[in-house]
């Protein structure tokens, strides 16, 4: 067992909420498969395991993770600089709503808090361009968003609710090609920008 594997195992023994294994390898799998992503910028940092695991996809990938927990953030640094990552991968601290860059950026993988998530997207559109692709995971919640009879949490409901507006919202919403996996991990939805966002040129300058 390698470094990172021994590192995604122990986070899963502390419960660290680490994208699901087939999820991770579908991620790896659609970036390896698009040799034009190079920029990446992921919402959830957590302990660094799946920004350790995109970087090991091609060394041309850079990326930006955001996390908005201390400890977290420090352990991820910590984990990446032990890896020899930290060139290519900058962790920053604090919330990726509030992240102001220049950046464009090829892949969004946005996975911090479930309710926020069309909030990130509307964030980060003035870092796209045409054919820029969101990665949403958790859109599936274990399978309560479609059954909320599985869980009898108040707050649980009350954000599967809002993962299934946000669901519903991005498969029609026009700005998107959407293709939605309801197998893969907890529920990947890869959205893919199809056209110049009015915004980009002018907040990039180009
Ligand atoms: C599901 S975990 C990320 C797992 C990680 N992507 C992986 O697969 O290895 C979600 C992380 O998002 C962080 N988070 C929650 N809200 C956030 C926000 N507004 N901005 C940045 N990070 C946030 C949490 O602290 C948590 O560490």
């Amino acid at each position: 067992m390698n470094r990172l594997e021994e590192l995604e195992q122990e986070a899963r023994e502390e419960h660290i909420p680490v994208m699901m294994e087939d999820g991770l390898a579908f991620l790896c799998s659609y970036i390896e498969s698009h040799p034009e992503i190079r920029k990446i910028l992921e919402a959830g940092t957590a302990v660094g395991v799946s920004a350790m695991r995109m970087a090991g996809v091609r060394e041309d990938i850079v990326i930006d993770t955001l996390e908005v927990n201390e400890e977290m953030y420090r352990q991820a640094a910590e984990n990446i600089a032990q890896a020899g990552l930290s060139e290519r991968i900058r962790v920053h601290l604090g919330d990726a709503a509030e992240y102001e860059t220049d950046e464009v950026y090829d892949l969004f993988f946005i996975d911090a808090a479930k309710s926020q998530y069309r909030n990130y997207l509307e964030h980060f559109m003035k870092n796209t361009h045409r054919n820029s692709v969101f990665v949403f995971d958790n859109l599936n919640f274990h399978g309560i968003v479609d059954d909320p009879s599985l869980s009898h949490n108040r707050s649980t409901l009350q954000m599967t609710r809002k993962i299934k507006r946000f669901r519903d919202w991005l498969m029609v919403e026009p700005r998107f090609a959407v293709t939605y996996y309801k197998e893969t991990g907890d529920g990947v939805a890869v959205a893919r920008v199809i056209r110049d966002y009015p915004g980009y040129r002018k907040n990039t300058g180009i």
